[in-house]
């Protein structure tokens, strides 16, 4: 019998915590930045003037909105409207406002890893679309993925909105988009945002804007370490820094040390060194052309059905099928 004390099992973020402080050059995932304060935070993002992506996007859904709703009920007397990574909603409203006053057969079925996230749109759906039928969950992209594959027979519209595939280096897109192909009937579509290459002065004004409200998210990552790891950072001693490479259309925030510190993290039983302007890599946002965005697809299988892209030619949403 094994009568010594059972180690706690840590959490996947806790590991991860873990592994990225420990590794050198350090790095925190982005996904971790999303709790209650952090989807505030974002939602404080997509306001800003900065933050061109948002409007963009919603721009793209309100000057096509038939179009669209034409080519999601193709061929079909009914259908699934999946949402990844919901957020707030508001450029899917839209859309869902058009469909339920058209009288269109459809479920909508947003997934967020945020309960936080789902709750609120559930919420503000019922009383904002009541007419909408909303089916809600919360996960992981990836174990909600599986769930999909035994998912109903109708037509299914996988929606990837915010150009959020641009948080994944290349090889994890194609993973990611492979994935999908391998839940998707012949019929089913995925419409999905990809930010474009643009004067590389627009994109870094875009994740360092004027008033901090970036910083304070990326450092949002700190903060919950400190509260819900007992870690002991001086979230003022860190600097938010953005770089943006034109060449291979890679956006990186970092964390910088301005001094030499240690700090710990008593749940991980961990201290961790910094020297003074030592970097932690926290997220990617990757940028794209088309090119980019078609080899993505043809490497996971897909096929671009077409296109929409703003006024300015900032942003693009395209809908892509199995092969
Ligand atoms: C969610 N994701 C697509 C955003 C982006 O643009 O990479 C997150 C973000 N990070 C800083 N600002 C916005």
């Amino acid at each position: 019998m094994n009568t010594s004390t059972p180690s706690k099992t840590k959490t996947a973020f806790q590991n991860d915590v873990q592994d990225g402080l420990s590794s050198f050059p350090k790095y925190l995932y982005s996904k971790y930045i999303y709790d209650e304060k952090g989807d505030k935070l974002f939602q404080d993002i997509m306001a800003l003037p900065e933050y061109y992506l948002t409007k963009c996007e919603f721009e793209i859904i309100s000057e096509h909105t038939q179009e669209i709703a034409a080519l999601f009920s193709e061929n079909a007397a009914s259908f699934d409207l999946i949402e990844l990574g919901a957020g707030d909603g508001k450029k899917t409203k839209v859309l869902l406002k058009h469909l339920a006053d058209e009288n269109f057969n459809f479920v909508y079925k947003p997934i967020d890893i945020s309960q936080n996230a789902i709750d609120l749109l559930t919420e503000n759906l019922s009383s904002e679309l009541p007419k909408v039928t909303v089916d809600a969950e919360k996960g992981e992209y990836f174990e909600v993925l599986e769930r999909l594959q035994t998912f109903n027979k109708r037509k299914k519209v996988i929606l990837l909105l915010g150009s959020n595939i641009g948080n994944l280096l290349h090889h994890r897109a194609i993973d990611f988009l492979t994935k999908l192909k391998d839940t998707m009937g012949e019929q089913d579509q995925l419409f999905i945002g990809f930010d474009q290459k643009k004067d590389p002065q627009t994109i870094l004004d875009a994740y360092n804007d004027a008033t901090g409200v970036t910083a304070a998210f990326n450092k949002n990552l700190l903060h919950r370490i400190n509260t819900e790891m007992g870690g002991n950072f001086n979230v003022e001693k860190f600097k938010h820094w953005e770089v943006y490479d034109p060449e291979s259309g890679t956006a990186k925030s970092y964390l910088v040390a301005t001094e030499a510190m240690s700090v710990t993290i008593e749940a991980l039983d961990l201290t961790v060194t910094f020297d003074a302007w030592e970097t932690i890599h926290t997220e990617i946002s990757q940028k794209y052309t088309d090119k980019v965005v078609a080899w993505l697809a043809d490497s996971a299988g897909l096929t671009i059905e077409t296109s929409f892209e703003d006024g300015k030619g900032y942003y693009k949403n395209y809908v892509f099928r199995r092969k």
